[in-house]
């Protein structure tokens, strides 16, 4: 088949975080600081990345700001012809950092937030972080930078939308993603204390309608739902090493952030093969690929052009087979799965990020 080049980086520089989320999405067994890519290997891995195509480098962890090298990394994206979008808790940057960032081509800044209040945002990160986001904040919009604000939605902090909304607004955000969580690594330990519930869902969507309509042409609103409540699984990554790559900290190529997930998947690595050769001809990219692997009922399902049988990580972490219908989906014979989980009931304890 046709592989496109890719579009977009997703560039994990660290795992490190003094955030301790217990929806973090990153693997339950985290990269070690020792074998992290070193700078010159992602040096060469954004060089390659835009010789495959690439246009948009998102420099994420972990907290990138960890890492003493961020301006020199940013500084090479941006003079390769990349736009530059940094994924932050917002602690650690400094109008100085911030500064010598922009000076080196930083476009655009994703801030994170876990609430509305300071009370309830601090206990959700497991940190003093609240006021220090405001702070961030101010700083990106006086840096003349478009700042997003992401915040990760659950049984915790729904009651919270418009409160998280007017957050929005006070920090000046040019766009508010609302994420309903999605359940991968420490964000599956936490799923019967984190999932929303069918009133809470309800409740959400007259109010965010309403702030789309209210602030259009002022912030964009991005609301990602909650999948297991819906009928038909979300077009994850718009489908199987399709658009974008993701490069863990210790160089892993993954076709998507959660892919290490599948312990099935034969990963390549930065380390001892090419860009180029992982993203065309690796078998984990070409894994799922267009509609070859699909089994029934996807194979012959009208949708399968609109959400490519659904996520492949979802599929693997709960039935095991990752070529297997999204059990999100209605039509799947596994739906059974996702009902189970939506009958039981909801929990309060938190395990935080550790
Ligand atoms: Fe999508 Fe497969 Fe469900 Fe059809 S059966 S809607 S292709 S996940
Ligand atoms: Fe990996 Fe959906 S999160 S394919």
């Amino acid at each position: 088949m046709d592989v496109s080049p890719p579009l977009g980086l997703l560039a994990e520089l660290t795992h490190r975080c003094p955030l301790h989320c217990p929806y973090c999405s990153n693997p339950v067994e985290l990269t070690t600081r020792d074998v992290e890519l070193s700078t010159e290997e992602w040096l060469s891995v954004l060089s390659q990345a835009r010789e495959l195509g690439v246009l948009q480098v998102h420099m994420s962890g972990g907290e990138p700001l960890l890492r003493p090298d961020l301006p020199a990394l940013v500084s090479h994206a941006h003079e390769l012809g990349c736009y530059v979008n940094l994924v932050t808790s917002g602690l650690g940057l400094t109008a100085a950092r911030l500064d010598d960032l922009v000076s080196r081509g930083l476009a655009h800044v994703q801030l994170s937030a876990q609430g509305a209040t300071r009370e309830r945002a601090d206990l959700l990160a497991g940190a003093k972080a609240h006021d220090r986001k405001l702070v961030a904040a101010a700083l990106v919009k006086e840096a003349g930078l478009p700042l997003s604000l992401n915040v990760v939605l659950h049984r915790q902090n729904h009651d919270q939308l418009p409160g998280i909304i007017e957050l929005a607004e006070r920090m000046g955000a040019d766009r508010l993603e609302l994420a309903n969580t999605q359940y991968y690594g420490w964000a599956l330990r936490n799923r019967d204390a984190l999932m929303p519930t069918a009133a809470q869902l309800a409740a959400a969507e007259p109010v965010v309608r309403a702030a789309v309509s209210r602030l259009r042409g002022t912030m964009e609103i991005v609301y990602v739902v909650a999948d297991y409540h819906e009928p038909y699984p979300k077009p994850c990554m718009y489908g199987w090493g399709a658009r974008q790559l993701t490069v863990a900290p210790d160089g892993t190529v993954l076709p998507c952030p959660a892919a290490s997930a599948i312990s099935t998947l034969a990963l390549s690595s930065v380390r001892d093969t090419p860009l180029s050769e992982i993203w065309y001809e690796s078998p984990s990219f070409n894994a799922y690929r267009g509609e070859e692997w699909m089994a029934e009922p996807c194979r012959t399902c009208d949708r399968r052009g609109l959400d490519f049988g659904g996520c492949r990580c979802q599929a693997f972490l709960l039935t095991g087979d990752a070529a297997a219908t999204d059990p999100v989906c209605s039509r799947s014979p596994q739906r059974a799965l996702v009902d189970l989980v939506l009958s039981r009931p909801g929990v309060s304890d938190l395990v935080m990020r550790r």
